[in-house]
């Protein structure tokens, strides 16, 4: 047999992986029997209805939740850069960029305006946590996630309240900073067709894996369209178009960050509660 073809270097240890975790809530099963594991550079996006315990799952490879049954192993020394799904700052409370990247860990001055001016939002320091847009907040999001040099990068639907050209541009963005750092990226999104040209894996979720696999395997895989019906279909046409016009949008030309992102609609924050 063609055995022989296949001889690629051994895999290396993955980053993270679980094996077969169970996790509920008060009689509740959120997650059962779930095993994955993601490899060092990866990305991976992680799909499913509401409820079907993504943010639960990312909750436990971060180690917030103990499972109940199963494991999960790290690298040893591993890091973590976590964007969260939902992170209310109140307005009332006088927070600046400056002060909200420094915890829980302090970086100099130039780090932190370095790394600003990577995600699109330069200059922002000074400004307050409650008066940036919907984009520049989760830009600023992922600037403390990237301040940790994680090995591995999640992001728990980090695109939630923007709109379709400010989806895009963040992934983009990730894509752009993954390549840099050669890090691993585990998402959760609702925008696969956005995602999966740069998602090397794709893992559907229902409380178990549903399916797994390349982005084209999986949207053609019978559980994902059981799942999420052919409408993904359409939404993916439609993204391939967008894509085409969208390459004069902050394609590294070092100027204009954040301007074309900033769009916010607060009015989808209902979308996302499971019911
Ligand atoms: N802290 C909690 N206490 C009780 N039930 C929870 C808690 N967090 C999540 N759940 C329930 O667990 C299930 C999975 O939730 P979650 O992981 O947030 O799903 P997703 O992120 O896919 O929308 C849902 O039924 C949700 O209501
Ligand atoms: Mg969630």
């Amino acid at each position: 047999m063609n055995v022989a073809v296949q001889a690629k270097a051994p895999a290396a240890a993955p980053l993270i992986r679980t094996r077969q975790i169970d996790i509920g809530y008060a009689g509740l099963v959120a997650l059962k029997g779930v095993s994955l594991q993601i490899a060092k550079g990866e990305i991976v996006t992680v799909i499913g209805p509401n409820g079907s315990g993504k943010s639960t799952l990312i909750k436990a490879l971060l180690g917030l939740i103990e499972p109940q049954g199963g494991s999960i192993e790290r690298a040893p020394g591993l890091t973590i850069g976590y964007v969260p799904q939902n992170l209310a700052i109140d307005a009332n409370l006088p927070m600046t960029v400056a002060r909200f990247l420094s915890l829980p860990v302090r970086h100099s001055a130039g780090t932190t305006a370095a790394m600003l001016e990577r995600v699109g939002v330069p200059g922002a320091q000074s400004k307050q946590m409650a008066d940036l847009s919907g984009g520049q907040f989760q830009r600023v999001l992922l600037a403390r996630a990237l301040l940790a040099n994680p090995q591995i990068l999640i992001l728990d639907e980090p695109t939630q309240g923007l709109d379709q050209p400010g989806i895009a541009a963040f992934y983009k963005l990730i894509e752009e900073v993954r390549k840099e750092r050669g890090c691993a990226v585990l998402m959760v999104s609702h925008d696969l067709h956005v995602v999966m040209r740069a998602t090397d894996r794709v893992i559907c979720l229902n409380g178990h894996v549903c399916c797994e696999g390349a982005p084209d395997a999986v949207l053609e895989a019978p559980e994902y369209r059981a799942l999420f019906g052919d409408g993904t279909r359409g939404a993916f046409a439609l993204y391939q178009h967008h894509h085409d016009h969208s390459h004069d949008q902050g394609e590294g030309h070092g100027h204009d960050h954040g301007h074309q992102h900033a769009h916010y609609h607060d009015h989808d924050h209902d979308n996302d509660h499971a019911g």
